[in-house]
């Protein structure tokens, strides 16, 4: 198993999160850019997709309303997991969309789904070889990956950025590492853009909407010294925000 995310993910915070970040979401942009993301999978209906890290089901159940998938999500949290259900239930989408609790270290080889996606997730999951090796044996030949995550620069982090990404337990790489770490693990069609001005902008916007989001002033204030963080480091150039797409290799290639 991996290591659980320490109270990252505790109730009041997921709140916290889903609060700043849109209903149903805990990742950057919440449904509009979970939007932009997969429809960059080109999904058919009907079409099998893992989510990885699945969270509150945002992107899972999106997928699914709008674009007709089939969807197994799956986290690491009970809590996650439990509250995903339940949305999923509310919207009537468990013909199409199933949570499970699980560790992303510990899928098993099925070839069955024809997406992989994943929104700020794998900052959490240290042995990247090992995980990109299991999600391409999930895959379909000519199956598509597609993730966001946070990432790292190239040069060595300021103490600032050491202590945060040290207190939250993450494992960042830079953007060129990932896809180096994709190729690697045998996925082909390797690409990564740096989406970190989008992150900027993002993150303002997410801290501007703020006070209307029916927080207390300790949590408002909380989050907003923690987005105005993000923000410094993201313009340092320290934090950076990535999008990977890859595909496995079609059949008789
Ligand atoms: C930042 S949240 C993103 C949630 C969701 N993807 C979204 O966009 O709203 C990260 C999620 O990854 C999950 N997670 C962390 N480590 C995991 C692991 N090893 N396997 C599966 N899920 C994991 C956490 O429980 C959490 O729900």
């Amino acid at each position: 198993m991996s290591a659980a995310p320490g109270d990252q993910y505790a109730p009041r915070e997921i709140d916290k999160y889903e609060a700043i970040y849109g209903r149903d979401f805990v990742s950057p942009g919440g449904a509009a850019c979970a939007r932009e993301c997969i429809a960059r999978l080109a999904l058919r209906p009907g079409d099998r997709v893992l989510d990885v890290g699945s969270g509150l089901g945002g992107s899972a159940l999106l997928m699914a309303r709008e674009f007709g998938a089939r969807v197994d999500g799956m986290d690491l949290s009970a809590e996650m997991v439990a509250r995903a259900r339940e949305r999923c239930r509310q919207q009537h989408l468990e013909d199409r969309v199933r949570f499970t609790r699980g560790d992303c270290l510990d899928l098993a080889a099925s070839r069955v789904y024809h997406a992989v996606y994943s929104r700020d997730v794998f900052l959490h999951i240290e042995d990247k070889a090992r995980l990109f090796r299991l999600l391409r044996e999930v895959l379909v030949p000519g199956g598509r990956l597609l993730f966001t995550d946070y990432c790292c620069g190239e040069e060595a982090p300021s103490d600032d950025f050491a202590a945060y990404v040290a207190e939250r337990g993450y494992h960042l790489l830079p953007l060129a590492r990932y896809v180096e770490c994709l190729r690697e693990a045998g996925f082909v069609a390797v690409e990564g853009e740096d989406w970190t001005a989008r992150f900027i902008d993002i993150s303002r916007r997410e801290l501007d909407a703020l006070p209307a989001a029916g927080l207390g002033a300790d949590e408002q204030e909380d989050l907003r010294r923690g987005w105005q963080g993000k923000i410094v480091r993201a313009e340092r150039g320290e934090q950076r925000w990535g999008l990977l797409t890859a595909r496995t290799e079609e059949a008789g290639a």
